[in-house]
């Protein structure tokens, strides 16, 4: 059967912003031209679909962004999304216009949001793994993940070479609400000794008796990397019940909080944006609607949305195993 011709597209960034966003936008804006669609770019996310707040883009619009973090097109949380009658709003915006396809770049919230709207109304959608916390499944890389671990890598580094030098403790708390990715990738690269994670239960006397055990061999230089998401808590909780337990000991905390979330993406982050980008605008083209654009052992991997929400990047147990072992 022959599908929908998609002629004219919009293109937004939704949920917390990531680095590479913009790379995506310009590839997004660069191939729908390209192909002689019309581009639209949409403010603030679902809240500019509401809104109205909808430009014309064209090839210079997207010029000397590729290198820059945040998004050009901004993006935020929308209440007014979750309710039909919001999205019923942003559908007439977008029939006023005859845009007929939709690029949205975040992540597994912003798809939620996709998805519904696809369904209610006649708009393939499109989306984009945009978030770093990595925890999107169907997709080795999600956009701005491998910079913000970067960042927290060279944070961690740097705080290992105070507590080296003051034989400290450091508690080290990573962005995470509910994925321990940027811990883990961040913890093993900076030989932390424990990585606390909100997909595995925290046996917090499990790291006390090891911090002991440590103790007693003089090992007084200790990483803590804890994903702020961790079911036993944030840094500061972990760092007071140890506290209590091992009174000696010299503990810092220190929250790395939001600069993971900006600065200039990496290279890889550019390209799999660049990539994923241009295979969104094919796909619409090509009638493959509301899917995840990802990418799966250096192949282009197409999720349906109604999976994609459902569905968690796992946590291996080799990757536990690994830090068990190497910590030691
Ligand atoms: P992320 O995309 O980073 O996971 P959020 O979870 O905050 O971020 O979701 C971003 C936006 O997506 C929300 O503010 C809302 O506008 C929209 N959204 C999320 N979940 C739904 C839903 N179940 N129905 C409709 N819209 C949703
Ligand atoms: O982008 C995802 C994330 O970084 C989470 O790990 C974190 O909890 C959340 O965003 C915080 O977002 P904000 O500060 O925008 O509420």
């Amino acid at each position: 059967m022959a599908h929908k011709e998609v002629t004219k597209i919009g293109v937004l960034t939704s949920g917390g912003d990531a680095p590479g966003m913009n790379a995506a936008i310009r590839a997004v804006v660069r191939t729908g031209i390209y192909h002689g669609l019309e581009v639209f770019g949409i403010t603030r996310g679902y809240s500019g679909l509401i809104d109205d707040d909808i430009t014309k883009m064209e090839s210079r619009s997207v010029a000397n962004i590729i290198q820059r973090g945040g998004t050009i097109l901004k993006t935020a949380r929308c209440k007014e999304f979750f309710d039909h009658s919001g999205r019923q709003k942003a559908y007439e915006n977008l029939c006023k216009r005859g845009i007929n396809g939709l690029v949205v770049i975040g992540g597994d919230g912003s798809f939620k949001g996709a998805l519904k709207f696809s369904q209610e109304f006649d708009i393939p959608c499109i989306g984009l793994p945009g978030t770093i916390d990595k925890d999107i499944a169907g997709t080795d890389f999600t956009i701005g993940f491998d910079t913000a671990v970067n960042t927290a890598v060279e944070a961690i580094d740097k705080i290992r070479d105070t507590a080296d030098a003051h034989d400290r403790l450091f508690i080290i708390e990573v962005m995470g609400r509910d994925a321990g990715y940027i811990a883990l990738h961040s913890g093993i690269a900076t030989g932390a000794e424990h990585i606390l994670i909100p997909e595995r239960k925290t046996d917090i006397e499990n790291v006390v008796q090891s911090l002991l055990e440590k103790e007693k061999r003089r090992k007084l230089v200790n990483m803590i990397v804890v994903a702020e998401g961790d079911n036993f808590g944030g840094a500061e909780d972990v760092a007071k019940h140890i506290k209590e337990k091992l009174p000696a000991a010299d503990i810092r905390v220190c929250i790395l909080g939001h600069i993971q979330r900006g600065g200039s993406p990496s290279c890889i982050d550019r390209l799999i944006a660049s990539r994923m980008g241009y295979h969104a605008v094919e796909s619409l083209m090509l009638g493959r609607f509301n899917v995840m654009v990802g990418v799966l052992n250096n192949k282009m991997n197409y999720t349906p949305l109604e999976k994609a929400v459902k569905s968690k990047q796992r946590i291996s147990d080799e990757w536990m195993r690994i830090v068990k072992i190497l910590a030691s």
